[in-house]
């Protein structure tokens, strides 16, 4: 049997259809293939684009930079998360891209070009998206926070109401039931109490997965976690900026966990700041503490907020669920450590970790 060969007219129709933008350059890094996503999210022709050299179509630095790196080592990157930022008439709209880039050979291994990926990603948001364990963690926490409103609310009302049943049953002097109503009166009680009690554990969010302590180099566990949320402060101008203290002692940490809780600190300076923001990420070590500090210089922390915000559930957000600092501060006790704050209005916001390098227990 002859095999099915595909004509282009195939490959066409499904370059049409692909829901990312396909961009293949050539060898000499011309464009010869620029599908119609391609010309949505780029804003650019597709007869302007073939034939034309890759970063005269695509001028993004961050793009140019995957894209050579094929060209050079012929290894191709994977979903990489990469923020670009498209001139309009107006203002530039930002937009958030998973990139792949592969290197393209020939059946006798001739290198013919890049094939390039992009996914628009940027509605996915900060929190949907996979950031270490968080995804399961903020689902916890988002049923919590359903749990809470959905019962807590209407149980209180319900209590109140009972508390006005029995006052008004006091009063009745000479009904003949009272005793019997009173009695399905306690008994109410003391199943809404029952059900306040079962919440309120259910809310007791001491019961994250114990953690799995492993000696790791502090930097480098920081530094995945800044790779990661990179593209989301460049979606806002924003930079994140890293000091490390060179030559830090190993620590015995839960990678995971404390992916979650910097993850966390930086994803609330990234909202923080706004245009041409700075954040900071520096590590120091003493003899006996390593320390983490995460300084942004966004709008800051009011000094009614500042008790409140390590708080289950306080957030200052509208679609904030006020759990990621609550998550951050049970971590950091988890490994023995503290966390402090230190903000000014719309100067900006320190957040210090200190972990002791030989904690009594564990
Ligand atoms: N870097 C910061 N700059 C300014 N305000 C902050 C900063 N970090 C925290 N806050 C304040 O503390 C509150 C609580 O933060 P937390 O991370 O616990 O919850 P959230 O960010 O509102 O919601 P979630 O993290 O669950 O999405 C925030 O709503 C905000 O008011
Ligand atoms: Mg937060």
């Amino acid at each position: 049997m002859k095999p099915y060969r595909p004509d282009s007219d195939l490959f066409e129709i499904i370059l049409r259809n692909l829901k990312e933008a396909v961009v293949f350059a050539d060898v000499k890094g011309r464009i010869q293939v620029f599908n119609p996503v391609a010309v949505d999210l780029f804003r650019v022709k597709e007869k302007q684009a073939l034939g034309e050299k890759f970063e005269r179509v695509i001028p993004y630095k961050t793009i140019k930079k995957q894209f050579d790196s094929v060209y050079d080592t012929r290894e191709g990157h994977y979903d990489i998360e990469l923020a670009i930022h498209i001139p309009t008439s107006g203002e530039d709209e930002a937009r958030l891209l998973r990139c792949s880039f592969h290197p393209i050979v020939d059946k006798k291994g001739m290198f013919l070009g890049c094939l390039a990926t992009f996914a628009d990603i940027t509605e996915k948001g900060l929190l949907s998206r996979e950031i270490s364990q968080s995804k399961d963690l903020s689902t916890i926490g988002m049923l919590a926070r359903w749990m809470a409103h959905e019962i807590r609310n209407p149980l209180s009302s319900l209590n109140i109401n009972i508390e006005l049943l029995r006052d008004e049953l006091r009063e009745e002097l000479h009904l003949a039931q009272k005793e019997e109503i009173q009695s399905l009166l306690n008994f109410i009680s003391y199943e809404t109490l029952r059900l306040e009690n079962n919440l309120k554990e259910f809310l007791d969010f001491n019961r994250l997965p114990p953690p799995k302590f492993e000696w790791v180099q502090l930097n480098e566990v920081l530094e995945s976690v800044v790779r990661l949320l990179r593209p989301d402060a460049q979606m806002k101008n924003a930079r994140i900026d890293v000091h490390f203290q060179r030559k830090m002692p190993p620590v015995k940490i839960d990678v995971s966990q404390m992916n979650l809780a910097i993850s966390n600190l930086l994803i609330n300076s990234i909202q923080a700041v706004s245009e041409k923001g700075e954040i900071r990420l520096l590590t120091r070590a003493s003899k006996k503490n390593v320390f983490i500090i995460i300084q942004d210089n966004g709008v800051g922390i009011s000094k009614e907020h500042l008790p409140r915000i390590f708080d289950f559930m306080f957030s200052t957000k509208p679609t904030g669920s006020g759990l990621g600092l609550s998550i951050t501060k049970k971590i950091i006790s988890d490994h023995h450590g503290e966390i402090a704050v230190k903000s000014e209005v719309n100067r900006g916001s320190t957040f210090r970790i200190r972990l002791p390098l030989h904690p009594k227990t564990n």
